[in-house]
C-alpha cells in the first residue's frame, strides 16, 4: 500500500480507505451478512488499508468493532455523529450521547477521527459554535484524536459549507464529493485544504454513476438532452468508452477510482464495497498511475461545468 500524511492530523494513512456505508455498507445492504462483511475489513487490512470511515448512521459500528478486535493498533478508525436530528442542529448532549455510543459500538476507548457528519452550509456557524466545545472536551479526555467534518454533497453542489471550514482551523480533515463527473472540488476545496494543511477523504469517486453503465447512459443522455453535454456522448457504447483503452482504463470503475487519487490535494480514496474481489481490483485501480493526460483533458473538457450529477443518495437509487 502506498501511504500519505493526512494533514495535520500527521497520522500515516493507505491512500486507499474502506468505507462502510454508501449503497453496500460493507455488503450488508446487497444481501450480506456480517460474516461477509468481517471477511471483507480482513480483505482490506490484509492488502495494508489502515483507514475504515463508519458512522452512526451507517449501522456497521459494531461489525467494524468486531473486525478489528486484537487488530485495533495498525488501524485509524474514523467513524461521525450526525450533524442534525429533526431538521435542527443536534445539541451538544446529543452529540456527546452519540460519541459514547459509537465508542461501545466499535468497543474501543478512542476513536481516531470523529467527524460531524454532512453539515448542511446554512446550519455549518451554529453547529460550529454549538458542538466544536463538547468535541474538544472529549479530545482532551483521549476520547478522540481529531476531528474532522463531512460535507452533505447532494445539498451543497458549490461545498459552501468547507469552503467557510476549512479556513476555520478547527476541522483536521474534509470528506469531499469529487468524481469524474463532479469536477469543483478542485477549485472550490482542495486550494483551501492545501493551504491549511486539512486532510482530505474523497468519497463518491464511483457511487451509483460509474459502477451501473445503465445508469451512466441514462445521465448521459440526459444531459445531451439538456444540451449540457455533446449528443454524440449520449451514443457511446458503452458509456464513456473512450476512457478504456490499452494506454487507459480497463474499466469505469477502474477510470473513476484512478481519476480521483491522482487529483493533487486528494489523500484519502475512499471505496465502498461488500465484495471483495471489487475490493482487490479497487485497490489495484488506486495503486496505478494517472489516467493518460489526453484523458484527463478530455473529462475536464467535458464535464467540469456540470454540477450535481452521480450525487445518489443509498434509498433513493435513480
Ligand atoms: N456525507 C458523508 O459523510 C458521506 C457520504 C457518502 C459516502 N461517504 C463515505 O464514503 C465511502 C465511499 O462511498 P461509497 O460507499 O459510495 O463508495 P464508492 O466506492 O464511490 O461506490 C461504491 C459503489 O460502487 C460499487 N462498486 C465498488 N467497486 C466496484 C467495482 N470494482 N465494480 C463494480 N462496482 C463496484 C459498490 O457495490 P459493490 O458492493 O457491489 O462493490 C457500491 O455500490 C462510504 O462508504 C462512506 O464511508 C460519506
Amino acid at each position: 500500500m502506498e501511504t500519505t500524511i493526512l494533514g495535520r492530523t500527521g497520522l500515516r494513512v493507505g491512500v486507499a480507505g474502506l468505507g462502510a456505508g454508501g449503497h453496500s455498507r460493507l455488503g450488508l445492504s446487497t444481501g450480506g451478512n456480517e460474516a461477509g462483511a468481517i471477511a471483507v475489513i480482513h480483505a482490506a487490512l490484509d492488502r495494508g488499508v489502515n483507514l475504515i470511515d463508519t458512522a452512526s448512521v451507517y449501522g456497521t459500528e459494531e461489525v467494524v468493532g468486531r473486525a478489528i478486535a486484537g487488530r485495533r493498533a495498525g488501524v485509524v478508525l474514523a467513524t461521525k455523529s450526525s450533524a442534525m436530528r429533526g431538521g435542527e442542529p443536534m445539541t451538544p448532549a446529543a452529540v456527546r450521547d452519540s460519541l459514547e455510543a459509537s465508542l461501545r459500538a466499535l468497543g474501543v476507548d478512542r476513536i481516531d477521527l470523529f467527524q460531524l457528519h454532512a453539515v448542511p452550509p446554512g446550519q455549518y456557524e451554529t453547529i460550529r459554535d454549538r458542538l466544536v466545545p463538547v468535541l474538544e472536551r472529549a479530545r482532551a479526555q483521549g476520547k478522540i484524536g481529531f476531528l474532522g467534518i463531512t460535507e452533505t454533497a447532494p445539498n451543497d453542489l458549490e461545498h459552501a459549507m468547507l469552503a467557510r471550514a476549512i479556513p476555520d482551523g478547527i476541522w483536521d480533515s474534509a470528506m469531499v464529493a469529487f468524481h469524474m463527473m463532479h469536477q469543483n472540488a478542485r477549485e472550490r476545496v482542495f486550494p483551501l485544504t492545501r493551504a491549511h494543511n486539512v486532510g482530505t477523504l474523497l468519497m463518491f469517486a464511483v457511487r451509483g454513476i460509474f459502477a451501473r453503465p445503465a445508469q451512466l447512459a441514462t445521465t448521459l443522455r440526459e444531459l445531451a438532452a439538456a444540451g449540457q453535454v455533446p449528443a454524440a456522448l449520449a451514443e457511446e457504447d458503452p458509456p464513456l468508452g473512450f476512457l478504456l483503452h490499452p494506454d487507459g482504463a480497463d474499466s469505469l470503475t477502474d477510470a473513476a477510482y484512478r481519476y480521483v487519487r491522482h487529483e493533487p490535494g486528494v489523500d484519502v480514496v475512499l471505496f465502498g464495497t461488500g465484495s471483495i474481489a471489487h475490493l482487490q481490483r479497487n485497490i489495484d485501480s488506486i495503486l496505478k498511475p494517472k489516467l493518460p493526460e489526453a484523458d484527463r483533458a478530455r473529462l475536464a473538457a467535458l464535464f467540469s461545468h456540470l454540477r450535481g450529477v452521480g450525487l445518489d443518495v443509498p434509498g433513493r437509487p435513480r
